[in-house]
């Protein structure tokens, strides 16, 4: 007799949509081959709304071949409080009509949290994907969805071998821990032909390798006008020698409003609006440094080799810094960081194990694989 196994996948916010993207590619694959058909994978994607605006969410639904979600929770921004909660009301009664076996988190984002708080009380088995990294840092909202999922959760997929380590030390038993690699770079792997095709540096008439790639959107940085105003004179300065490309998130451009800085109408430090998929990796491989507070571009950056600046006392991905393109930097270090970036090779580090665009399969084999035994609970 076959076997069902329901799932419910949770995409809230930018950086969800590139990670379930080959899951639910993996997915449709495996159904579609005869030789699995003991198994009957069923899926729902939930869109929490967190993430609303075209260019933070639609763009990247065509651009990677995501289904349009089956629900759309709508919850759109607030306070973190507001958030979490609109999205705990809102996806627990679907959790109650659905009844999965599984609901799959990726990320580190306010609505992986809120699922996951949702499912621990219902008693409805959590896996998290990339799962256990961690920086260490709880002034940042990011690690404390990160801590909480993990605790909560009943399968934890994680990226790399640090992430396995990190949850041992916090006395998560081996069982519930996979190391099944990057899911980001399954759907980088499988975007490289599109990104080629991408037109973005003739249309900002850019120079391969000679310009750099700018996204900053953390609170930390952003939030207040001082760092603000800081890190767009530093910004005007290296755009005297080389063009600067500052891809701006809506928060980083709501913050410059409120702080009457101006950032429109300069030549060589263009601010465009957020970029989608294949153009942001177009850049990220053809600029001569990156400039950056994203978990993601630390990890594309070193994907395609390309040094990258992370503007943060530190980072939950460090085989980011150890193996692969990044550093650490802070407004103090900056410039000096820049000069030995520019005095270094164009192509840096090296692509970490299990970045190999096999990590969506292990994933769902090791929820096939832990359904069939009962679980890890
Ligand atoms: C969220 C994630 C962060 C991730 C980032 C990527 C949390 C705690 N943070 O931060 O980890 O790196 O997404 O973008 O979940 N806004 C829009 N349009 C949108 C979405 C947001 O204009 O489609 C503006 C709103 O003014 C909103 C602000 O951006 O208040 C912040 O959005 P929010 O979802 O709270 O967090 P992010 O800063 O995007």
């Amino acid at each position: 007799m076959d076997k069902k196994i329901k799932l419910l996948i949770i995409a809230g916010a930018r950086p969800n949509f590139m990670k379930v993207a080959p899951l639910i590619q993996y997915i449709r694959s495996y159904s579609q081959n005869v030789v699995n058909q003991e198994i009957v994978l069923n899926y729902k994607l939930i869109h929490t709304g967190q993430h609303y605006d075209e260019k933070m969410s639609d763009i990247f639904f065509s651009e990677l071949g995501i289904p349009a979600p089956d629900v759309n929770l709508a919850v759109g921004s607030g306070s973190h409080a507001v958030q979490t909660a609109n999205v705990m009301m809102k996806f627990e009664p679907i959790c109650e009509q659905e009844k999965p076996d599984w609901v799959v988190v990726v990320g580190d984002v306010n609505s992986t949290l809120a699922c996951t708080l949702v499912c621990a009380k219902l008693g409805i088995k959590v896996a998290h994907v990339e799962a256990g990294l961690r920086s260490y840092d709880r002034s940042m909202p990011e690690e404390v969805n990160r801590i909480v999922t993990d605790a909560l959760a009943d399968l934890l997929l994680t990226p790399s071998i640090d992430a396995n380590e990190n949850l041992k030390k916090e006395g998560i038993p081996d069982s519930k821990i996979k190391l099944v690699g990057n899911v980001m770079i399954d759907t980088l792997i499988a975007n490289l032909e599109k990104v080629k095709s991408s037109q973005i540096l003739n249309q900002l008439e850019l120079v391969k390798k000679n310009f750099v790639y700018v996204t900053l959107h953390r609170p930390s940085n952003v939030d207040s006008q001082y760092g603000m105003v800081a890190i767009m004179s530093e910004l005007h300065r290296i755009a005297d020698t080389m063009p600067v490309v500052f891809s701006m998130h809506p928060r980083t451009r709501k913050m410059c409003e409120q702080f009457g800085i101006t950032i429109d109408g300069y030549k060589s430090l263009r601010v465009i609006d957020p970029l989608g998929y294949h153009d942001s990796l177009c850049l990220t491989e053809a600029a001569r440094f990156i400039l950056t507070d994203s978990g993601g571009i630390q990890e594309e950056s070193t994907y395609f080799r390309t040094p990258c600046l992370t503007l943060r006392p530190n980072t939950e991905r460090p085989v980011t810094i150890t193996l692969g393109s990044n550093k650490l930097t802070s407004m103090e270090r900056l410039s000096v960081d820049i000069e030995e970036v520019l005095g270094s090779s164009t192509e840096i580090g090296e692509i970490p194990p299990l970045w190999d665009g096999l990590a969506s399969k292990r994933i769902i084999n090791c929820l096939i694989d832990s359904t069939e035994s009962g679980g890890f609970v």
